[in-house]
């Protein structure tokens, strides 16, 4: 059971005058959680190592594990690290395309877990924008959920896991996306997806990223394989012929046809209900399919698709 207070005056309107304060708080060195259009993100001054600690420990999340620094213009990025590639953030920026760069020494070793590397994204959201510009300092923001639980795409979902941990929760509404931001390493050649997310793969095919390959040994540190994971067991289906099947043998079990930007809420919904166990399809591997398969995956962490789903059986 989460030990959290939760408090509902914690949540506040992205209006004008709470996004000033929670600018303030973000300068103090507090916790903010912002919506962007992938999920929420828990926010903390990117430069103040103090303030990006907390947001370890109020996610419980390892130190390990380095966070995605969001800015508010390309001057901004060019502040943190070198070799932005033009092309990219031209095309890309403001969006949910992260970039891994060769970061520059103002960035805290607390933000990039001793990496030489930093992530980078500046966000399209209109609140992210604006609590940005109204900070004036870059923002270290994971998404804003307890580690390995799904990511929050509404407020409400912050609050559940996160409480009074945050000092203030900024109400952008439901995230338009629903997934994470695609993750680019642009310090590998050729440039490695380390994860699928917001940003298709087949338009970075079409930006010629040299080309941007996934490679199953080259993950994002934090996408350790269970991930993602309501407390109901999830099973995995190529097929809706083989999930119906399946369902036919577990009356209790509910049936996930997923779509990017109800994945999660979903997930959270099924979990409240007490499901024990979560029957979800595979969508193709296209758009922004590529990148709900990689979560549902992680959630169900027992098997990758097996090609014996592949065949019309199950993924146990
Ligand atoms: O859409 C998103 O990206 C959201 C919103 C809030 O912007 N943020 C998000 O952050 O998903 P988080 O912390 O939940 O996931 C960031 C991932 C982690 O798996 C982390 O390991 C990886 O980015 N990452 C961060 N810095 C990295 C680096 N220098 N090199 C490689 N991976 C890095
Ligand atoms: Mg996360």
């Amino acid at each position: 059971m989460p030990d959290t207070k939760t408090d509902k005056r914690q949540i506040l309107a992205a209006t004008a005058h709470n996004i000033a304060r929670a600018a303030a708080i973000l300068r103090d060195g507090g916790l903010v959680a912002f919506p962007t259009e992938t999920v929420y993100g828990l926010g903390a001054n990117a430069l103040d190592p103090v303030a990006v600690k907390k947001i370890f420990a109020a996610k419980e999340r390892p130190y390990w594990d380095p966070l995605i620094v969001h800015v508010t213009s390309v001057e901004m990025a060019r502040t943190l690290a070198i070799g932005l590639p033009e092309r990219l953030t031209k095309r890309f920026w403001p969006g949910p395309l992260t970039l891994v760069l060769q970061k520059l020494p103002c960035v805290p070793d607390e933000v990039t877990a001793g990496r030489p590397t930093v992530a980078l994204r500046m966000p399209k959201h209109p609140v992210a924008s604006a609590l940005l510009t109204a900070a004036q300092v870059p923002i270290a923001a994971p998404s804003a959920n307890r580690f390995g639980c799904p990511s929050p795409t509404r407020a409400e979902h912050v609050l559940a896991d996160l409480g009074d941990r945050v000092d203030m929760i900024l109400d952008g509404g439901p995230t338009e996306i629903g997934v994470e931001s695609t993750i680019l390493d642009l310090t590998r050649m050729p440039p490695v997806i380390l994860r699928p997310g917001g940003v298709p793969r087949e338009e970075l095919d079409n930006a010629a990223v040299a080309p941007a390959v996934e490679d199953e040994h080259v993950i994002a540190p934090g996408m350790s394989f269970k991930h993602y994971a309501p407390r109901a067991r999830v099973e995995v289906f190529e097929t809706e012929d083989a999930l119906r099947a399946r369902a036919a043998e577990l009356p209790n079990a509910a049936v996930l046809i997923p779509k990017a930007e109800t994945l999660f809420a979903q997930l959270r919904e099924l979990d409240s209900q007490g499901t024990p166990v979560i029957l979800a399809l595979l969508p193709d591997p296209v758009g922004l399919g590529l990148a709900v398969r990689d979560r549902l995956t992680r959630a169900a962490a027992t098997a990758t698709v097996s090609d014996h789903s592949r065949r019309g059986g199950r993924a146990v």
